[in-house]
């Protein structure tokens, strides 16, 4: 506006002032799809936790779920499996750390401190990623009956500590709890 100009707006200055605020309209309509776009989408929402129904799983035998992209080894052990795990002292293992988010960071890594607990010591719930370099271990097998890494042979035993091999540490035991009897929630 000219300082001639009157306080009423002219027709050209209301056409500027309406381009002016669709100009600010368009900004906002920029910004919400970025927003939006640093959100987690609901695929990745629905995967923060994960429930899985273990009373089909015998003693003696296993499943892998699948959680936040990383496959999870659930092994229910029978009773000589546990025996063996209960029986191994913390001196012979090279990694003494029980490396269980559901504990402490110190807590050594005895078979108790490995599975999900008195009472269910039978079950153990394991990240299945080898601690070498990352493949997946396979179960029931190697040297100590519990998991073998055959990209460069790291054996686990039934507590899923390493034992021999390139491996440094034992494989780690997600938060995780029995949300029934029969059902654990991981993460
Ligand atoms: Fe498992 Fe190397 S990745 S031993």
């Amino acid at each position: 506006m000219s300082v001639n100009d009157t306080t009423e707006p002219t027709r050209r200055d209301f056409l500027y002032i309406a381009t002016g605020m669709a100009g600010v309209v368009a900004v906002g309509g920029a910004v919400w799809p970025f927003i939006d776009q640093m959100r987690p989408d609901a695929s990745t929402l629905a995967l923060a936790t994960v429930d899985v129904d273990v009373s089909a799983i015998e003693p003696g035998m296993s499943v892998t779920a699948k959680w936040r992209g990383k496959p999870i080894f659930i092994r229910n052990r029978t009773e000589e499996e546990v025996a063996e795990a209960q029986a191994v002292e913390l001196s012979e293992l090279k990694d003494p750390v029980a490396r269980n988010d559901n504990l402490s960071d110190a807590e050594p890594a005895t078979d108790l401190a490995r599975s999900a607990g008195e009472g269910m010591e039978n079950w153990i719930v394991m990240v299945g990623s080898c601690t070498h370099l990352g493949c997946v271990p396979l179960g029931q097998s190697g040297d100590f009956g519990g998991w073998f890494c055959p990209c460069h042979g790291s054996h686990y035993d039934t507590a899923g500590r390493i034992r021999t091999g390139p491996a440094p540490t034992n494989l780690p035991v997600p938060v995780f709890e029995f949300i029934s009897e029969t059902v654990i929630r991981i993460g």
